[in-house]
Formats: C-alpha cells, structure tokens, sequence
C-alpha cells in the first residue's frame, strides 16, 4: 500500500468570494438570536418516539457538510438510521459494551466525573430516538490508482475536522427545534461492521435525535456553563466603551 496525493496535482485556482453583507445592527441582532437559541440546548437521554421529517436531519447533516476541513478533505460520513431493527440491534451491542464498561473498565475517577449526570449501561434512547446519527471519522482516505492498487491517502486534523462538522449539525438540529444527544459508546468500534462501513472510517459519535419524552430529565449539574468572563480573553488595545 502507498500513500496518495490526489490533490497534489490540483492548481491553485482563485475564484471570486460570493458574500453578502449585512449591516452592522442586524449582524448583532442575528449573533443575540442565535446565542439565545443555542442556550435552549441540553442533551437529552429520554426521547419520544414521536416521528421527525427527514429533511430536518438530512439539512443538518447538509450544514454539517459546509464546515472547514483540513486540506477541505471532509474526512466524514453521516449513516442515518430509522429503521428500527438497526437501532434495537446498536442498543442491545451499545449496552452490552457499556455493561462492561461501567463493571469493569471504568476509573474511579471516570466513575466520579460521570455521577452528576447519573447515567449507567441502559441505553433506552438508542432505539427510542425516531433517528440515529452514527458519524464517521475517515482517519485516512482510501482511493484505487490505474492499476486497481488500493492507495491510502494522508487526511490532515480528521479529527478536529469532524468535531466542527458535529458542532454545525447540533446547532442545527438545536435551530430545528430539536433536542439531541452526543453519545460516544466505549468502545465503539462495533459500529464500523454493523452499518458495513469501510476500514478508513472510525465510529466518532452517535447521536440519536428527535423530541424529549414528556417526562424527559435532565441532570441539574449539566446546566451550570462558565460564565464568559472565565471563558473568555479579550486582548484588545481598546476601551471597552469604544468596542
Ligand atoms: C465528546 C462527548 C462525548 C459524550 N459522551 C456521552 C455519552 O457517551 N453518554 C452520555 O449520556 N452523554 C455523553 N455526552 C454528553 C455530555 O454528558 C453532556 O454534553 C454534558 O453533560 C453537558 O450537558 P449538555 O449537553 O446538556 O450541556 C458526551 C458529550 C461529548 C461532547
């Protein structure tokens, strides 16, 4: 096996920026709007099996689809499920993993850290969501040369590629009115043959969507954000009355 460079042989061909700007009021109001939206986000555990328009998820994963990328080589793939008897089958395999998990492998100090949120092997929201995300990382690409060869090509910052990419499909479900959870099963390897994904691509998250039960919680632990100030530097040469 080698490693390829397809877009090596791609000219650097610069291309009129498409942008249209807004004035400088409705750029603050669309930023406070937006801020307000996202703040209505919680992960939610408990959902209603309530059905959801597709185009909702599949919009998102379009949003998700415009996020920068290293080299732009977009190292993601978004396998979304409804069928049912595909989400039972990553319960029962998510669970089996994470009885495991919370038995045996865990640290007390994993242990310590997961307590506020209360949450244990029981993974009812896998096949109670109307929709699972299961999003891929592509660590490398894997491509054919003129000889039928199979090439693995080098992927730059997969990973931080894809967080942003699920960060942009989170806030647009949020935006959507809809609630989600980021769920990472340990370990989830299991995913790769049971959705017949390729060997270049890595389970990342999975993320079951749709709307809260009606006796939906949510641990009081998870609300409490820094405030800005402790997230926050502003390096500035400015007052903060003429910002
Ligand atoms: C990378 C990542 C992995 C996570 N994995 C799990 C998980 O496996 N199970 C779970 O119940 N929640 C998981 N969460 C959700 C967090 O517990 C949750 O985001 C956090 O408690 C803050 O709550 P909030 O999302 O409501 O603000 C994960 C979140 C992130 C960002």
């Amino acid at each position: 096996m080698t490693t390829g460079d397809d877009s090596a042989q791609t000219p650097h061909i610069p291309v009129p920026l498409e942008f249209q700007r807004i004035s400088a009021d409705e750029s603050l109001q669309r930023s406070r709007d937006f801020l307000e939206t996202m703040r209505t986000r919680r992960s939610i555990r408990h959902f209603s099996p309530e059905p959801v328009q597709y185009e909702i998820i599949a919009n998102a994963v379009a949003t998700a689809g415009t996020a920068p990328s290293g080299a732009n080589q977009q190292p993601w793939t978004f396998v979304v499920i409804s069928d049912q008897s595909t989400k039972d089958q990553i319960r029962q395999a998510a669970e089996n993993t994470e009885r495991d998990f919370y038995e045996r492998r865990i640290s007390e100090e994993w242990r310590g850290a997961l307590r506020p949120l209360g949450t244990d092997h029981q993974k009812p929201h896998l096949s109670d969501a109307p929709y699972l995300v299961v999003v891929f990382e592509h660590p490398f690409g894997l491509e054919f040369d003129e000889k039928g060869e199979e090439v693995k090509r080098k992927h730059y910052y997969a990973q931080e590629s894809v967080g942003i990419a699920v960060g942009l499909f989170i806030a647009s479900i949020t935006n959507a009115g809809l609630c989600c959870l980021t769920h990472t099963p340990s370990p989830m390897i299991f995913l790769r043959d049971l959705l017949e994904r390729p060997r270049n691509e890595r389970p990342f998250v999975v993320i079951p969507v749709g709307y809260p039960a009606d006796d939906a919680t949510v641990p009081a632990h998870a609300s409490e954000k820094k405030p800005l100030d402790e997230i926050l530097i502003h390096v500035s040469s400015l007052n903060e009355s003429e910002q």
